[in-house]
């Protein structure tokens, strides 16, 4: 896989089979080779890059498999484009044992071209116990480990466990760390279908969190354009859709939010190709293979219309704020969404340290985002290390202007923490202009009346206006740039950082028509300069030297020799030079590129966490800003 866009553990990416390239997430639409409706080539006119279809059925009929022996399965079913097949495992699951074995079912599907090929997996059900799902775990990683080469074939290795996270986890590990060079998740059928969507939000999480990010996720059986945002929001890139069709036949129409009966619908959706095309009572006339071929393509439409929205969502990162929206269109996926907000937690550090979008607060349950529970975390800690506490009273600051001059006459004159309500929630007020406590959108100012005063242990003293005209016969005993400079480092990189880059010596330039920040240097020479868009900073060399010297090993990826002479030259790092790094590197954060001795060569921005880190082995894993050799433009 290599990554282009990316969210959390959303991501836009794109990996490569053997007849091109799959751009995802996306969705493979089923092709039944016994009943072709819709020509699979004519959709790509709506942005599906591949298919699927069943290597089990094709081997089972006599006819089927003499043609794809004979000229493959791409020409069997009529498409040029990646085609994935299936095993069998779901006809065994759904009708009883089928006839062949897993290595001659893979076999069959590399002998007929196929693109990714699936093991004969064991579907465990959500009913199954955890002793039974166990072992189907167990036999499904034997049945991986008993293929051979299978050439240009991708071989999938599905993840089973059915409902117990444990098992999810042991699966997707064993998988990732076999030769399957694709992961679908399996087993999720029958949740899919009674609205399970908390179980399945569990699974996934348990799933993506302990499998190789740079083998590609799907879902297997879930097509329906009401939980595909959830479901990539969670780290799937893959997914495979019969639902078009199926619902197609019961006369069922598929919308971004959820289903239609076609007797119940009074008019069709602009977007819906039917729209253009018939009347409703045209419509109704039509002979039924035709009208189930019409649902088939509004329904496809429908689930690629939803695709290219999460694509765009993902790369403007907005995804989780539509999902949050979304959720609402169902107390099943609400309930999901819930779910996925408490646990957040353990997908922290998957997240960037900032977006390109402002953060939207709604309630209390906006503060589970990651970009916020990251804050809100600090600032606890801040408040918990601090011996005095101010907290300015929203009467006097809740977040507007940061700009405004009295922040700065009351900071200055206390050494004490100050802190101010940001949505009701006390944070450091040095972090006024960071994401995403000045990019936010809130969904109400909170009135004096609102205010709840957060004491703790004695130590907190609230600033109203009426303490201001004291609070001003005071002298100025500090500086506050000095020690927002230093704070943003200390939350950017970690608690020190801001004295280690920004010593006695350092001085900081404000922007005379905005009064903000701009950059921090020490002997005219700058060592950072402050992002207006985020509110962190952007490492000059002598700063990326500065956060070296602590000697920490923080922030930091070593590269191979000829890496480090490229990178110093102001050239991005690519994954497979990297020999060695650091796990808790965030993405979109500076990243010291070092050679083998240590001695940074290079800062830029990570791509990926840490934790994906030394995964990959394709594509930029830091985008250089600056090396030690700054070479003048050509
Ligand atoms: N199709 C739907 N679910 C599954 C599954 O768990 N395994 C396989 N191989 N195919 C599926």
């Amino acid at each position: 896989m290599e990554v282009l866009h990316r969210e959390g553990l959303a991501r836009v990416g794109r990996f490569k089979t053997p007849h091109g390239w799959i751009e995802t997430p996306t969705v493979m639409p089923v092709i039944n080779p016994n009943l072709i409706v819709i020509d699979p080539q004519k959709m790509k006119q709506l942005g599906a890059t591949a298919v699927i279809t069943n290597g089990y059925i094709i081997r089972r009929s006599p006819d089927l498999n003499r043609k794809a022996t004979a000229s493959g399965v791409h020409s069997l079913i009529g498409f040029d484009g990646p085609v994935m097949t299936d095993s069998g495992t779901f006809q065994s699951h759904v009708y009883g044992s089928v006839e062949y074995g897993n290595q001659d079912m893979v076999e069959f599907q590399r002998s007929i071209g196929s693109d990714i090929g699936t093991i004969r997996d064991i579907f465990s059900e959500p009913w199954d116990s955890h002793e039974q799902a166990a072992r189907a775990v167990d036999e499904t990683f034997r049945r991986v480990e008993e293929i051979g080469n299978t050439g240009d074939m991708i071989l999938a290795g599905p993840i089973q466990g059915s409902i117990y996270p444990d098992l999810r986890k042991r699966s997707a590990k064993l998988m990732s760390g076999s030769h399957a060079g694709y992961l679908p998740v399996g087993g999720v059928v029958p949740l899919l279908e009674s609205y399970r969507y908390t179980d399945l939000v569990s699974i996934i999480q348990a799933s993506r969190l302990n499998s190789d990010p740079s083998k590609p996720l799907h879902l297997f059986g879930a097509g329906h354009p009401m939980f595909l945002a959830m479901s990539v929001l969670m780290g799937i890139d893959m997914f495979d859709s019969a639902s078009y069709i199926k619902y197609a036949r019961d006369s069922r129409l598929l919308f971004p939010d959820g289903t239609r009966d076609l007797a119940k619908i009074v008019e069709f959706p602009l977007w819906s190709p039917i729209y253009n095309k018939y009347s409703m009572q045209e419509f109704l006339k039509l002979d039924p293979e035709t009208r189930v071929r019409e649902i088939a393509w509004h329904n496809l439409t429908a689930i690629f219309m939803e695709i290219r929205e999460i694509r765009e969502r993902i790369a403007e990162q907005t995804l989780w704020q539509y999902v949050e929206g979304k959720s609402r269109s169902h107390p099943a996926l609400f309930e999901a969404f819930r779910w996925i907000c408490r646990n957040a937690g353990a997908t922290l550090p998957f997240h960037e340290i900032s977006r390109k979008s402002p953060f939207h607060f709604h309630d209390r349950m906006s503060f589970r985002q990651p970009v916020a529970r990251r804050l809100i975390r600090h600032a606890r800690n801040i408040m918990e290390s601090a011996n005095d506490i101010w907290i300015i009273h929203p009467e006097i600051f809740s977040g507007g202007d940061s700009q405004d001059p009295v922040l700065r006459d009351i900071y200055e004159r206390t050494e004490a923490q100050v802190m101010f309500l940001w949505n009701s929630t006390p944070v450091p007020i040095e972090l006024k202009d960071t994401y995403p406590v000045q990019q936010y959108i809130g969904s109400t100012r909170k009135l004096p009346g609102d205010f709840v005063p957060v004491r703790i242990r004695n130590k907190t003293r609230v600033i109203r206006k009426a303490d201001l005209a004291d609070i001003l016969s005071h002298e100025r005993i500090r500086d506050m740039d000095m020690n927002q400079v230093r704070a943003i480092a200390d939350y950017q990189f970690m608690p020190g950082a801001g004295m280690a880059i920004f010593g006695m010596g350092s001085t900081v330039r404000v922007s005379r028509s905005t009064g903000r920040i701009r950059t921090v240097s020490e002997s005219g020479r700058i060592l950072a300069t402050l992002r207006p868009h985020d509110g962190f900073f952007t490492l000059s060399m002598d700063g990326a030297m500065k956060l070296s010297a602590t000697g920490r090993e923080r922030f930091r990826v070593t590269v191979t020799k000829d890496s480090a002479e490229y990178n110093a030259r102001g050239f991005n790092v690519f994954f497979k030079f990297i020999t060695s790094h650091d796990p808790n590197i965030l993405a979109g954060n500076e990243t010291l590129v070092c050679n083998e001795a240590g001695t940074p060569v290079a800062v830029g921005r990570a791509t990926v966490p840490g934790t994906e880190i030394g995964k990959y082995r394709s594509g930029v894993a830091i985008r250089v800003n600056h090396g030690t050799v700054e070479e003048p433009d050509a």
